[in-house]
């Protein structure tokens, strides 16, 4: 596969600025466990994470400074691993098809350090972990992203800057918190980008070792900041990318080229600073949008603080612009109020366009009793969202939009080869409700959407069983020739009853009999953000 795996079983115990993390040499790891055990045994009530995961449970290799606090995104599925391991040969129950070539990549917070305020999950350091396939075995490995911020800490061995949930200090970051580079990931110009979601410096890391390089720096670009969910188009290689900020121009998109050299930039104009989080595009169009959930800038000029309101009053705008287009040549479309996290494609119909995505009326879900002054960050990440699906006539200006269906998943994903062309397929992840005991975002199962039809197949995790978002791969030398689905589903799960993590692997065609091939991770892997795939990496 290109790259250097360890020797099985062997544990990469980070060195130098390393050591601050908490890492300890075997010879340490009883008397590691038994202080973290009893630690948790001996634990006050911790009625929020109680209430929210269940009990906070021991683990061997986790930050130490976790159980001192009832935070409910610090322990359980949540709680960061301070193991960086390199591991092949894994153990694989069912069989990998020897057409399934490439890596599954997966970014997600990581704390190293206790946050200075309430954590949240946007704060913890990014943390990548990657899953191998290649003649039917696989390895893994999993590496920090080396961030500026993170660098400045472990000079100083605590925390230096406060977080999502403020106060916003512009004197210590440029973002006014910590760019953790936790959020998204993907392949692009030999090098895998991450990013992160409050539109951060984008970092590049060595695909093979996972080693951060640097800030992925855009040839020709005057600037770095760059949001998640940029993208690559794979019919033309190109980077589709936009950003957004506090001060005009409150958004810009642009191209850049299959090497990394910037081809076009436009300057949006805004009515204020928004909080876009996803874009789409189709060869001719690239997708903005403006979602009435954003927060007051004299409230954070005067508090310091992002305080966000859905505004009920004003629509949702999409806003459609050529590729290469200026800023004065997007067209804005006007739509129901929503707020939008994850567009799963968009293409062009005769005059029409069409945006399939994840749909939510409501970005702030009620916060419930015991909740404290968790309440707020807690509603935010309940994700009440659905699959829906938008069409804007560039002949007459007319939208059409609704459900495709009301079953609550996000984290969709769709075949890459399709990205921007006509597609049917859609891979979700179940997030229960409220109402259905899912205080918080974990993914419960993996649900595949005919778009077209509205129906779906669902394979549920288990009991106690929480995944990441899961990305179709497709096989060696796949086309859009090959029947869509015509590829492997790949997703992590993590077992709350023993702590075992898995990379399983579906048939995309039939993903409701279950994986066909189920891979044994050296280690638990923490809940996650997004996933990317890299074929032949
Ligand atoms: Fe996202």
């Amino acid at each position: 596969m290109g790259w250097q795996a360890l020797p099985a079983g062997q544990v990469r115990i980070a060195a130098g600025h390393f050591s601050l993390l908490g890492c300890c040499p075997d010879s340490r790891t009883s008397e590691w466990a038994e202080t973290t055990m009893n630690q948790a045994l001996h634990l006050p009530a911790y009625p929020v994470t109680d209430d929210c995961i269940g009990g906070v449970a021991a683990f061997e290799h986790t930050q130490p400074w976790i159980y001192g606090l009832d935070n409910p995104y610090l322990h359980g599925v949540y709680a960061p691993t301070t193991l960086e391991l390199s591991e092949s040969g894994l153990r694989v129950e069912g069989e990998l098809p020897k057409d399934l070539l490439g890596t599954y990549f997966r970014n997600g917070p990581n704390p190293i350090h206790q946050p200075e305020n309430r954590y949240h999950p946007f704060d913890g350091d990014g943390m990548v972990h990657a899953v191998s396939f290649c003649e039917g075995e696989a390895s893994y490995r999993n590496r920090y992203v080396e961030t500026v911020a993170l660098a400045e800490e472990l000079q100083v061995g605590r925390s230096t800057s406060n977080g999502v949930m403020g106060p916003f200090d512009f004197d210590a970051s440029p973002f006014g918190i910590k760019d953790t580079s936790n959020t998204d990931l993907f392949y692009y110009a030999g090098g895998l980008m991450t990013l992160w979601y409050n539109a951060g410096h984008p970092y590049r890391l060595n695909p093979q070792t996972l080693e951060t390089e640097g800030y992925f720096e855009l040839e020709g670009r005057s600037h770095r900041r760059l949001s998640a969910h940029s993208k690559v188009d794979w019919t033309t290689g190109e980077l589709l990318f936009f950003d957004y900020g506090d001060e005009p121009p409150y958004m810009t998109c642009g191209v850049a080229d299959p090497s990394g050299k910037l081809l076009h930039e436009a300057e949006i104009d805004l009515p204020g600073p928004r909080l876009p989080h996803d874009i789409g595009f189709t060869p001719n169009y690239t997708i903005l949008h403006d979602l009435p959930f954003f927060h007051d800038p004299k409230v954070l000029e005067r508090h310091h603080l992002r305080v966000l309101t859905f505004h009920l009053d004003m629509p949702t705008r999409f806003g459609l612009i050529p590729r290469y287009g200026r800023g004065d040549e997007i067209r804005w479309f006007e739509c129901e109020p929503c707020y939008i996290l994850h567009v799963s494609n968009c293409w062009e119909e005769g005059d029409w366009v069409v945006m399939d995505g994840c749909r939510s009326t409501n970005p702030m879900p009620s916060a419930t009793n015991g909740e404290g002054e968790l309440s707020h960050m807690l509603a935010y990440m309940r994700l009440e969202a659905n699959n829906y699906r938008w069409r804007f006539n560039l002949r007459t200006g007319e939208v059409r939009e609704g459900n495709i269906d009301d079953l609550n998943t996000e984290f969709n994903k769709t075949n890459p080869l399709y990205a921007g062309v006509k597609s049917r397929f859609a891979y979700h992840q179940r997030i229960p409700l409220l109402e259905e005991g899912g205080h918080t975002l974990r993914f419960t199962g993996l649900v595949k959407y005919d778009n077209e039809t509205g129906c779906r197949q669902q394979w549920d995790y288990g009991e106690g069983v929480f995944g990441s978002e899961a990305v179709y791969a497709p096989k060696v030398g796949a086309t859009r020739e090959n029947a869509e689905d015509d590829g492997y589903v790949v997703t992590l799960v993590t077992d709350s009853t023993d702590w075992s993590s898995h990379c399983l692997v579906f048939d995309a065609t039939d993903v409701a009999a279950g994986p066909i091939a189920r891979v044994t991770l050296p280690q638990r892997v923490p809940f996650g953000f997004h996933a990317s795939w890299a074929p032949g990496i």
